[in-house]
């Protein structure tokens, strides 16, 4: 029952009077449902001005759909003062006591133009921008035609300069080895989500894990390879070797200009 995907699911809503209730109470407080817990985060809702929660999207929780479920969270489609937003919402078995870490990333990273604006916050709920997230090798399936070449760089670069600002800043993603869930596309751009596992006291190694990913080890690495043009790493290979040991901004160029984004 608890994360099936299903292709559509109709949208129901619920405001925070009913949240209690059976299934609502199964997201509110997911996966280990307390009266306690569900009440303590619906009035977090309240603080920040949540009017109703939307069940919509592919992930199913029971009957009802949201965004995505992951460790830490389950993020929820609302409406708070008349806009809508997506809500991640601490899992009550999730492996710590608040949003506070993640939240204070996210908001770093926001101040660099990286990641979904976090709007608002309590202990438990994280309120930031919705997106209608595509993965990259879905945006890659679709992309055809003429100026092909020319999205494919623009989002290529777009990605690496959000993890060179994340490196110059000193945040590290930490999971952008596992980029298809991380780097996603929305409004035909690239964005780098879920700050969970990111940490500010390590060497940064964004623009090296993402470029592996991409172009070497990851499963989208040979249609971006066709999507560029690009048909031998092994310069690539020897550039972000040289990034990770001096991550300058001259590395960087070199790394830029082996894939003719420069
Ligand atoms: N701002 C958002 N807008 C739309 N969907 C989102 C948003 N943030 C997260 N999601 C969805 O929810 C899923 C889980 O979120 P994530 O931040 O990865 O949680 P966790 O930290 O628990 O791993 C994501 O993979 C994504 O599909
Ligand atoms: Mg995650």
């Amino acid at each position: 029952m608890e994360s099936g995907r299903s292709l559509r699911t109709s949208s129901e809503r619920a405001d925070l009077s009913q949240l209690t209730r059976t299934p609502y109470i199964q997201v509110v407080a997911y996966p280990r449902v307390s009266l306690k817990e569900a009440e303590s985060r619906i009035k977090q809702l309240g603080t920040l001005g949540v009017e109703e929660l939307v069940f919509e999207g592919r992930t199913r929780v029971g009957r009802l759909g949201i965004l995505g479920l992951g460790t830490v969270g389950v993020v929820v489609k609302a409406f708070a003062r008349g806009r809508p937003c997506a809500l991640k919402i601490r899992r009550t078995d999730a492996n710590r006591p608040s949003m506070e870490e993640e939240v204070r990333i996210a908001t770093l990273a926001n101040k660099v133009g990286v990641g979904p604006e976090v709007y608002a916050h309590t202990k438990d709920v994280i309120m930031m921008k919705l997106l209608e997230p595509m993965e990259l090798g879905d945006w890659l399936k679709r992309l055809r035609g003429p100026g092909s070449r020319d999205r494919a760089r623009a989002l290529v670069h777009g990605l690496l300069n959000q993890c060179r600002k994340l490196d110059i800043m000193g945040i590290d993603h930490g999971q952008l080895s596992n980029l298809r869930k991380h780097a996603v596309i929305a409004e035909e751009v690239p964005w780098i989500m879920d700050f969970e596992s990111a940490g500010t006291r390590r060497r940064p190694k964004n623009v090296t894990t993402a470029a592996q990913y991409l172009f070497v080890g990851g499963a989208v690495a040979p249609a971006m390879k066709r999507a560029l043009g690009i048909r031998d790493t092994e310069k690539l290979k020897e550039l972000l070797a040289s990034y990770k040991e001096d991550p300058s901004d001259y590395a960087y160029a070199k790394v830029l200009e082996t894939l003719r984004l420069a």
